[in-house]
């Protein structure tokens, strides 16, 4: 890897193309969204999604995306509500994301329009984590039996979502206690418990870890989140000054799976 795949945002570019719009994706875990109403919205590699829980209990994952004038509907990264409501000009959404009213200064011609709805993208939950993708059915992973969830930490960090991804795979082979899920998903057992590590990239500098815990509580970890926190911004400056990251089973296979990727783009751009 380069240093600037690192620190500018090209590469990310080149990932929200290739990874980001072709692989599942994990959003949030399963008891993120426990009740009816309840949401998580995050932007992905690029894009902006809302998992949420309707009144039958099925769980959506939606575009973020209003249909009047591609605006963010959902602003806050989680809570419960009935519907959606745009805050620019009032169109309302259900939670299965259907279009159900707007103002008249800005109501649309054809409500009944299936055009008006959010995008809904293909969704599937295992191992307690909800994914989705913007290429067909997820793919999903299993990480064995799981005891009963119990919380998730959620810690910002100021670096690349790449330095993150080989931090928690350094060190580490594939094994029964750890698995990682191609792009953004690891999980390993500590004990009793399982703890699943959700890389979202929010942006090329700004990524965002939720630390799921199982057969725990979330201020189990806290700790452990902080001090990945502190590692990977002191890494990130690393890599930005040339560095390269350690070598390993997992990392190599990692930045294999990336120098594909890029080749693709190349050859599609
Ligand atoms: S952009 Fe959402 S109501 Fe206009």
């Amino acid at each position: 890897m380069k240093f600037e795949d690192y620190s500018q945002g090209d590469a990310f570019q080149a990932e929200k193309r290739t990874v980001f719009s072709t692989q599942a994706l994990p959003l949030c875990a399963e008891g993120q969204v426990a009740r009816a109403g309840d949401f998580i919205s995050a932007t992905v590699g690029g894009w902006g999604v809302v998992a949420v829980r309707d009144k039958d209990g099925a769980v959506h994952v939606l575009r973020n995306a209003c249909r009047h004038q591609n605006m963010q509907v959902v602003s806050t990264p989680a809570g419960t509500c009935e519907s959606f409501r745009c805050r620019f000009h009032g169109w309302t959404y259900d939670l299965q994301g259907r279009f159900l009213s707007a103002p008249p200064p800005v109501a649309p011609k054809d409500p009944q329009s299936p055009d008006l709805h959010l995008a809904s993208l293909p969704t599937a939950i295992a191992s307690g984590i909800v994914f989705f993708s913007l290429a067909g059915p997820p793919a999903t992973i299993d990480v064995g039996s799981l005891p009963p969830y119990g919380g998730t930490t959620i810690t910002d960090i100021a670096c690349n979502w790449k330095v993150c991804i080989e931090h928690l795979l350094a060190k580490h082979a594939p094994s029964a206690d750890f698995t990682w899920a191609w792009p953004l998903l690891v999980a390993r057992r500590a004990g009793a418990m399982t703890i699943v590590e959700q890389v979202v990239p929010h942006t090329f500098l700004r990524t965002r870890l939720f630390t799921h815990v199982f057969g725990g509580v979330a201020d189990d970890i806290k700790q452990a989140a902080a001090t990945i926190k502190r590692d990977c911004e002191a890494l990130q400056l690393e890599r930005v000054g040339g560095k390269p990251a350690a070598d390993g089973t997992l990392v190599d296979d990692f930045h294999r799976r990336l120098a594909d990727a890029y080749a693709q783009d190349l050859s599609t751009t």
